[in-house]
């Protein structure tokens, strides 16, 4: 059995106070916790006396929230072991048996058209593919060769020992910060940011230190300039181009000014472009790396399909070596026939990204509309690329909003999700990239829902079956 200790428990709670009585924001918070997957089921809760000193509350609030957990079945007393977080085998009560829940909380379009017969164009390249071992931790030469050529084409000359293909960007994220950090590190991330990005960050020991982005005045230029002078943070993960989740764009000058401060204070910048040429309003920019020194990641699971696990890292020759080492631990290279699909499409991949960037226009359109429509009362800043939107609730109910969704058959991710120190309450990231029919389902049960939370009608004991979502 998983045993948390206060203090663990504590640090996953970050910022769990809400306008709720203590007990009440407490016991949602661990609900949260639990429908993340960041506690499992099965995990004993520390003992009520600890985790009270550990908050610094009284144990009648902690007695109380555990309570409320009981009550709906989260937890349970087990002789012996005290509070453990039930796993739940009941089937979720949605409204809609045949439809299923909806899957409101991966932001991905449709697979791109063309993929299949670029994959059936990639099997004639089997011959030669079988002929060689397959174990390749680099990547296939001429796959590196394409993504190096895709470079300098978009304005960033790049040679193929600049390139390792990857099992997809999150391996790459997973891999440089198994690297470069060593325990307590200090990482510059974005305020809100991608959650899987902290997830590596935090299981290589990094310690996180957030800068504010908001979705209509961008990156707060103090701030991200402080953090860097005053703690030469070892790492940094920017995403400066269609921010996920706002969707915002770091001005060129701030981002040449960050680039070259993170260089003179020794902090390795890596720059996410998994959303990076998603741009819908204006001309796609030049590859971070052309204004400063930046380790760039790239993806083909937005702009293509989720499915082929496909991404790469672009950096010094040295570092990739460095990268190469390391991944052995771990795995022994990037599936081959996955890299031959995508080597034939990045030759003419500014027409898919023209193809791709014309829907999450008209989704964008659509969403914004029905937002403004459904929820006036929302403060929703237009995303100028990538796939979601960040909508201002006007009030800190987002968790509470998740919850009675989940409990009506919508799977949603919470604001707080996106926040390095549990911050944005107030804050529901909208996909815009599914299809039109998708998304009014989607936001059809967030408006019944919405009615009700908004009304202080919804409160979460109510929302017995969501752990089944998970
Ligand atoms: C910003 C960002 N980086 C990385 C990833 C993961 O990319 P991949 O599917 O290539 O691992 C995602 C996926 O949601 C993302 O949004």
């Amino acid at each position: 059995m998983i045993t948390l200790s206060a203090r663990a428990l504590a640090s996953r709670l970050q910022e769990w106070r809400s306008s709720d009585p203590a007990y009440r924001a407490l016991a949602d918070r661990i609900r949260l916790l639990v429908l993340d997957g960041v506690v499992a089921p099965g995990t004993r809760l520390p003992a009520e006396r600890e985790l009270a000193a550990e908050l610094g509350v009284s144990r009648t609030t902690i007695a109380a929230a555990y309570a409320d957990l009981r009550d709906d079945g989260s937890i349970e007393s087990v002789r012996g072991s005290g509070s453990v977080v039930r796993s739940s085998n009941r089937p979720m009560q949605i409204p809609d048996l045949a439809t299923g829940p909806i899957d409101f909380s991966k932001a991905t379009m449709p697979v791109y058209p063309g993929l299949a017969a670029a994959i059936r164009a990639a099997t004639e390249q089997l011959p030669a593919m079988l002929a060689e071992s397959g174990f390749d931790p680099l990547g296939r030469d001429e796959v590196r060769a394409a993504i190096a050529q895709r470079y300098t084409d978009r304005g960033l000359p790049t040679t193929p020992d600049q390139i390792m293909v990857t099992v997809g960007a999150q391996h790459a994220i997973t891999l440089i910060a198994r690297t470069v950090l060593r325990r307590g590190d200090r990482v510059l991330i974005e305020n809100p940011t991608y959650p899987h990005a902290m997830d590596s960050i935090l299981a290589a020991g990094g310690r996180l230190v957030p800068v504010p982005v908001d979705a209509a005045e961008g990156w707060d230029e103090n701030a991200l300039a402080q953090v860097i002078e005053r703690g030469s943070p070892a790492l940094a993960y920017l995403m400066p181009d269609n921010h996920n989740p706002t969707g915002a764009t770091m001005p060129t000058p701030l981002l040449e000014r960050s680039l070259a401060l993170a260089a003179a204070h020794g902090t390795v910048v890596v720059v996410d472009e998994t959303m990076g040429e998603l741009t819908i309003d204006g001309p796609r920019r030049l590859p971070a790396a052309a204004y400063g020194p930046a380790v760039l990641l790239g993806s083909v699971g937005k702009s293509l399909w989720g499915g082929l696990r496909l991404g790469w890292v672009r950096a010094d020759p040295s570092f990739i070596r460095t990268l190469t080492r390391a991944r052995f631990a771990s795995d022994l290279g990037t599936p081959a026939f996955e890299q031959t699909v995508v080597a034939g499409m990045l030759p003419d991949f500014d027409r898919v990204l023209d193809e791709r960037v014309a829907w999450l226009r008209a989704g964008r359109e659509h969403v914004l509309a029905e937002l403004a429509r459904r929820f006036p009362e929302w403060r929703v800043p237009v995303p100028g690329g990538g796939l979601t939107a960040w909508a201002g609730l006007g009030r800190p109910v987002s968790s509470q909003l998740v919850l009675a969704a989940r409990s009506a058959g919508l799977v949603i991710t919470p604001g707080p999700r996106f926040a390095a120190d549990g911050a944005f309450e107030r804050f529901l990231r909208i996909p815009f990239s599914h299809p039109v029919e998708f998304t009014d389902r989607a936001l059809d049960v967030l408006e019944r829902v919405w009615a009700r939370v908004a009304g202080g009608a919804v409160r979460a004991a109510e929302v017995d079956d969501f752990a089944a979502v998970i």
